[in-house]
């Protein structure tokens, strides 16, 4: 059976997930960043898109201090063309790391499993038949905004977290969390159902599940 997929992010409040430069920035709070750390210890694997790697450069690992037995999900990295710099944090070899990549594009990723997945972009509905088969009941997709268009423009989302900081970035090409091509006609929206919201630190952390 294919995993639950859920979507995490934080968002500045008008809705930006990095700045104008694509950096990462610090919008989670340490109360947002503890639930974050937590959520990640639960769930057997955490994704992001080759963009996340390239600009942040995270490790994608559970931080000790956040919670009482650490077991460290399987990192997956989306990424056709298989440009991750062998350097990057996510390589260091702290848990299983699988990158996925299109076909004719496999290559030796010191630190990583490679695995072939469609032709022009990883075939989000294989991939994740491949993770069901491997034991993986619960996928933690934390970005970036291309990547998470891509599971819902293919109505993968199971559950859709968004932690609203209290900063403000602005900047009309700063990433948001859902960017790629986006819907063009109101009819083809997706609409998800709001079910819980959270008052947390300095922000709100929203809840909605699949409708
Ligand atoms: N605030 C937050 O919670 C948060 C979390 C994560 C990231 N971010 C921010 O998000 C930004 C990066 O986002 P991004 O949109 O540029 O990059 P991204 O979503 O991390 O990666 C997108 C790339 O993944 C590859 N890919 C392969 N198969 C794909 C598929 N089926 N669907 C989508 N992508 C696929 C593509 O590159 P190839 O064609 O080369 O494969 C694509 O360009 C950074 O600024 C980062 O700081 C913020």
């Amino acid at each position: 059976m294919p995993p639950r997929v859920i979507v995490n992010c934080a968002m500045s409040a008008d809705g930006k997930i990095a700045s104008r430069m694509r950096k990462q920035v610090r919008l989670s709070d340490e109360a947002d960043m503890a639930r974050v750390h937590r959520l990640r210890n639960e769930c057997d694997a955490i994704l992001v898109g080759v963009g996340t790697v390239l600009a942040d450069d995270p490790s994608l690992l559970v931080k000790v201090k956040y919670v009482d037995e650490v077991k460290q999900p399987v990192r997956i990295i989306l990424d056709s063309g298989c440009r991750i710099p062998r350097e990057a944090k996510i390589l260091d070899g702290a848990s299983r790391t699988l990158v996925f990549v299109t076909e004719g594009h496999a290559a030796d990723v010191p630190g990583a499993e490679v695995l072939t997945c469609g032709k022009e972009r990883i075939d989000l509905n294989g991939m994740l038949a491949i993770l069901g088969d491997m034991g993986i009941g619960t996928l933690l997709v934390e970005g970036g905004g291309r990547t998470i268009w891509s599971f819902v423009s293919a109505g993968l989302v199971d559950e859709f977290k968004v932690f609203i900081s209290n900063r403000i970035i602005g900047g009309a090409n700063a990433p948001t969390p859902v960017d790629g091509e986006g819907f063009g006609e109101e009819n083809e929206f997706t609409n998800i159902r709001l079910v819980k919201t959270t008052m947390s630190g300095s922000g709100v952390l929203l809840e909605f599940e699949r409708e």
